[in-house]
């Protein structure tokens, strides 16, 4: 023992006969490697496989300690392990033997060349189509061109950092996005991240955003009604849940205003809705906030925001965000509606990113799957089976026209995608009518049998009633003299477009619209001055509410004009009339 530690104090060499063999042990193989004592015993009763000269380090000591060796170290003073060490070398081993490592190859490529929002990477030969990837400033992108050689990548965050010759790494994920009812109320950007600075969404539910739309079997007819409250549509173009119906017009028609009154109408109906704002200004999108805030909407509504200063990347994907948001509500059951306001831009921003990619352009500069990139979104609205749990989604998109032109390609193809259009028109719009809803060309070609039977009995004849006032009001504009019965219809047509025009945030519920429709297709309201109309309705519903609200109510309830409540409703309103001042 004395003469390792004199050896050592004198700085040379440690000649391995001169140490002492520890006492209790047999008598141990000695070989000195570098400048350290290896002492292998040989007797299996012995635990320690080696004791092993440390000189000065009681770290290494510690260290050699938990691999089993038997340490003798000029600190301990002797041959064995101190009671601290041997503590210390039982809890180092247990957690040695619980270490797993896990070690995951991953594929490093490096940028090749940056700018406008994408990236060219090589070395990154198996990430798969729309997977995330990673550069190494820590912005995501997304793989969207798989070349020979490269890979193109759309950039979802600041582009600004990403350099040649940067680092970037495959995730093996595609992207998802938090999903739950802790998205309720809340605005979220087109990864999920909370921008309303209200704190992270918390809920541990993820979902991808690109997902296969639900198959054949797994559907059923769409039969339960979706009222928008807003009496042109729901009485002529009605929509049902799990319906895809396009909402299409030019440039400041009222196209933001139909969906959004539409989520104010969902208020107690049992149906979240999704917004989703794509290339947008930030203050358009905080307006609408702001309206759904005042309007108690925010409580069933998420707000998806990829607006116009946001990279077009994230204006690519908004969309695929908001449907996996409103997915999980409908795969649990739950009713769904899901607003795209407005896929134009949405498909600009996918021309532009396709551009930049080079890939190669077809009609209108579009690449050859626009088409695609529109209908495997829509087709994600559905109405589940009842063995799938029964829920829905339904989808609004918006479609901005150029001078009227639904022919043009994008529009074309949503046309195609969608169960029927709802056409806005400015002509309409500056000459008071709004909604500005062309009637007469605007179509639910499924939603028919979702309406209720009260408003289908109102309804049927406020077709007819319309389509004729259109064909007669070409000609009344040449001032020709006209028979009564021409001239009928035309009062009838007045009167009723004054009906179904509809102040902006104000829906209108299912019994009031009924009543209404009732009153003016059944001939009540052709004595009443046509501008006189909106303030004999207003009046109308107020005398409703207050003196007979027992008809509302039964309209309600039975769902239909009934043989009992028919009558009440005509003395009712005969009644009214009899008062009514103007
Ligand atoms: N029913 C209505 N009654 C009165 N005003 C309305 C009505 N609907 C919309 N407006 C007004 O018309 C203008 C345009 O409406 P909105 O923003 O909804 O149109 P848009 O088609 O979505 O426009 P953009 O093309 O800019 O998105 C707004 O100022 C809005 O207040
Ligand atoms: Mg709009």
């Amino acid at each position: 023992m004395e003469c390792g530690r004199k050896r050592r104090a004198e700085g040379g060499e440690i000649d391995p006969s001169s140490l002492c063999p520890p006492p209790p042990f047999p008598s141990p193989a000695c070989e000195l490697l570098d400048n350290r004592l290896r002492i292998q015993y040989d007797s299996p009763s012995f635990a320690p496989k080696q004791v092993i000269f440390v000189a000065g380090s009681n770290m290494l000591a510690i260290l050699l300690a938990r691999t089993g060796h038997f340490v003798y170290n000029d600190r301990f003073g002797d041959f064995g392990m101190s009671d601290f060490v041997k503590d210390l070398a039982s809890s180092l081993q247990q957690q040695i033997d619980a270490y797993k490592p896990q070690i995951a190859a991953q594929e490093v490529g490096h940028v090749l060349e940056t700018g406008d929002g994408i990236a060219r990477a090589a070395g990154l030969s198996n990430v798969k189509a729309q997977e995330l990837v990673r550069f190494d400033n820590g912005v995501m992108g997304v793989a969207f061109n798989l070349e020979k050689d490269s890979v193109g990548i759309i950039t979802l965050g600041d582009p600004s950092g990403i350099e040649e010759g940067m680092l970037v790494r495959g995730t093996g994920r595609i992207a998802s996005v938090p999903v739950g009812d802790a998205l309720i109320g809340r605005v979220v950007n087109a990864l999920g991240e909370a921008v309303d600075g209200r704190g992270p969404i918390v809920t541990d539910k993820t979902r991808p955003i690109e997902r296969i739309a639900p198959g054949v079997v797994e559907r059923k007819d769409v039969k339960r009604p979706l009222q928008t409250g807003i009496k042109p549509i729901d009485s002529m173009i009605p929509i049902g849940r799990g319906q895809r119906e396009l909402i299409i017009g030019d440039r400041q028609t009222g196209k933001t205003a139909l969906a959004i009154d539409t989520i104010i109408n969902q208020k107690g109906k049992d149906c979240i809705c999704i917004y989703v704002a794509i290339g947008q200004k930030k203050a358009q999108v905080a307006r609408v906030l702001g309206i759904l805030e005042q309007a108690g909407a925010m409580e069933y509504t998420t707000i998806v925001v990829a607006s116009a200063d946001d990279p077009a990347a994230m204006q690519y994907i908004a969309p695929y965000s908001g449907s996996a948001i409103g997915e999980e509500f409908m795969e649990t059951g739950r009713d769904a509606l899901i607003v795209f306001d407005d896929l134009s831009k949405h498909a600009w921003a996918y021309r532009q990113v396709s551009l930049l990619l080079r890939r190669p352009p077809g009609r209108e500069a579009y690449p050859g799957d626009v088409f695609y990139l529109h209908s495997r979104l829509l087709e994600r609205a559905a109405q589940l089976s009842d063995e799938r749990g029964g829920g829905s989604l339904t989808a609004l998109p918006i479609i901005e026209t150029l001078l009227g032109d639904v022919s043009a390609y994008v529009p074309t193809n949503v046309i195609s995608i969608t169960d029927g259009q709802i056409y806005l028109e400015a002509d309409l719009f500056y000459s008071g009518i709004r909604p500005a809803v062309n009637v007469g060309i605007s179509v639910s070609r499924v939603g028919g049998d979702a309406q209720t039977k009260a408003m289908r009995q109102v309804a049927g004849q406020l077709k007819g009633d319309m389509a004729a006032f259109r064909e007669l009001a070409a000609f009344a504009t040449f001032g020709s003299d006209l028979d009564k019965a021409t001239q009928r219809q035309l009062d009838r047509g007045y009167r009723l477009t004054e009906i179904l025009k509809q102040p902006q945030y104000e829906p209108v519920s299912l019994e009031n619209q009924v009543m209404v429709m009732y009153a003016g297709t059944r001939g009540f309201t052709d004595t009443i001055p046509v501008d006189k109309m909106k303030a004999w309705e207003a009046a109308f519903i107020r005398f409703m509410e207050t003196s007979h609200s027992e008809v509302a109510q039964e309209i309600v309830e039975k769902k239909a004009i009934t043989p009992e409540n028919e009558p009440r409703l005509k003395e009712a309103i005969s009644q009214f009339n009899s008062g009514w001042q103007g």
